[in-house]
């Protein structure tokens, strides 16, 4: 109760005021805010880059899932959130960015990149902006880690357009296999009470725009919380085929610790 009432203070103050230290982007080295996104409030461990950004991805004063961004390569390297059902309906032509990534005093909601008022040249600095992905678009889509059609709200579905929850991915994946995976998603958690997934992706060395890193593999794994019992699973994606391989995620997890050069557990509270 008490809680809640100063959950609210905080966001009212927030919306009238800059409000310096209730930052989007955590200061700190772990998703204080944001860590009922992961089972059991743990992040996954070994995935942490060079120049990170944790990042509690808000939008109207509410946070709908986190994201784990690489500063240097532009792109996220995995995003968590609860699963709600394929709830399709997604368009959007608003992409949104993240203007904390630019300065940890400006806002922590995410803003349209068309109308926000951040200097072009200090957000393109911090992050990828629409201008990286349209002269790929034959190639490449702009690929959401968390799918719109995953969340049920329509501002949860509004925020997974963050371009901090985007990288490139090859087009006929990403609306060929990759999209059934994602479709499919609803049937294999029958039964589930709760889902919790992670999807992220191992860097390749090519970029788009000499600026965004494309992946080499987009991934994603499945904590499936069946009251006092868990089951968990994982597929892998080739940035370049048209193919969702299944993995179980011990394996998975090899392959992202040869990319992060140290141990990987995706969900370290044992799913
Ligand atoms: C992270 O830093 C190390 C040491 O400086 C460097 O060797 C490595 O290439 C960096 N990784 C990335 C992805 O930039
Ligand atoms: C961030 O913004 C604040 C307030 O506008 C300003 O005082 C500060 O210098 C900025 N920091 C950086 C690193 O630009
Ligand atoms: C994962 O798959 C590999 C084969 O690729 C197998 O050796 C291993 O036992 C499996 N691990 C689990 C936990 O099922």
């Amino acid at each position: 109760m008490h809680f809640a009432s100063l959950l609210l203070t905080v966001c009212w103050a927030c919306s009238l005021f800059p409000n310096p230290g209730k930052g989007e982007v955590m200061r700190g080295t772990s998703f204080s805010k944001c860590t009922g996104f992961f089972f059991k409030r743990k992040e996954p461990s070994g995935i942490v880059p060079n120049h990170s950004a944790r990042i509690c991805q808000s939008y109207k004063n509410r946070y709908h899932f986190a994201t784990m961004y690489d500063r240097d390569l532009r792109i996220p390297l995995y995003s968590a959130y609860v699963f709600e059902r394929n709830a399709g309906g997604c368009r959007s032509d608003e992409w949104l960015i993240e203007p904390q990534l630019v300065n940890l005093s400006y806002s922590r909601n995410m803003e349209e990149e068309r109308s926000s008022n951040i200097d072009k040249n200090k957000l393109e600095e911090s992050q990828a902006v629409t201008a990286d992905y349209v002269p790929t678009s034959s190639t490449y889509d702009r690929g959401h880690l968390n799918p719109c059609s995953h969340q049920e709200e329509q501002d949860s579905k509004i925020a997974t357009f963050s371009l901090t929850n985007i990288v490139p991915q090859l087009n006929t994946l990403n609306q060929g296999k990759w999209r059934e995976y994602e479709e499919g998603l609803t049937a294999k958690t029958a039964g589930c009470k709760k889902v919790y997934v992670v999807v992220g992706v191992i860097p390749g060395k090519s970029k788009i725009n000499n600026r965004v890193y494309v992946p080499s593999d987009i991934w994603s794994a499945v904590c499936c919380v069946i009251k006092k019992r868990t089951k968990t699973w994982a597929v892998i994606a080739s940035n370049n085929a048209n193919k969702v391989n299944d993995i179980n995620v011990t394996d998975l997890e090899k392959k992202i610790q040869s990319y992060t050069g140290r141990g990987v557990k995706l969900f370290p509270a044992m799913c």
